[in-house]
């Protein structure tokens, strides 16, 4: 069964998605707003993970309480927008391994092309939480995700802070078993491929290529 996406709407989240929209905010701060909105959500994204029981001994006496169990996680950002989201999800998540993914699509056959793809060798251990700012048409996500789950990843999640419609929809056909976290779900896709209203292209504003 096709999982619903879960759309964040806190209102710290909505507030920096509105400075992150306004074409008047410069890389610097856009950089800032990207990580800190990326933790937020993996605050949210993180929320199932297992707990077990531990005792710990406080100054006081011993406390019953606990941590978390089960699988690991790895983050791994598409090259190269999601790079902007490292930052802020290893701040809540400091001890996940990091794996990176590029892929373009071949313009003759429309197959996707891996140019770059590093990632932990136990990544079919851990959970996978994959990250892109903008889910546009979909098919760089639904790509990266058939490669990780052919290096044997079963357990995975995808992240990004806005969405549009086709491409929720192209990634929840191709892959209903991943849960996908956003923070917006805009109007639609513009005839450049650019989410409407969107913020413009994420990976330029992110590094100052424009
Ligand atoms: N990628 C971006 O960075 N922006 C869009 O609007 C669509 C895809």
């Amino acid at each position: 069964m096709e999982l619903k996406p879960f759309i964040m709407d806190h209102p710290l989240i909505q507030h920096k998605i509105s400075l992150l929209r306004d074409k008047n905010t410069g890389s610097k701060e856009f950089r800032e707003l990207v990580s800190e909105i990326a933790m937020l959500m993996c605050y949210e994204a993180t929320r199932d993970l297992p707990l077990k029981e531990v005792e710990i001994e406080t100054p006081v006496a011993v406390a019953r309480t606990k941590v978390i169990t089960g699988r690991k996680l790895a983050f791994v950002p598409i090259l190269r927008a999601g790079l902007g989201m490292v930052d802020g999800v290893l701040k809540l998540v400091p001890a996940a391994k990091v794996g990176h993914i590029g892929l373009y699509r071949d313009p003759k056959t429309l197959e996707p092309v891996e140019y770059y793809c590093k990632l932990p060798s136990d990544i079919e251990e851990r959970e996978v939480i994959v990250l892109d700012p903008m889910l546009a048409t979909g098919g760089s996500a639904v790509d990266a995700i058939k490669l990780i789950k052919a290096r044997g990843a079963v357990n995975i999640k995808f992240m990004c802070i806005i969405a549009a419609p086709e491409g929720l929809k192209a990634l929840s056909t191709a892959h209903p078993d991943v849960q996908i976290y956003c923070a917006s779900l805009d109007e639609h896709l513009n005839d450049h491929g650019y989410i409407v209203p969107g913020l413009g292209d994420a990976g330029d504003r992110i590094f100052g290529t424009k």
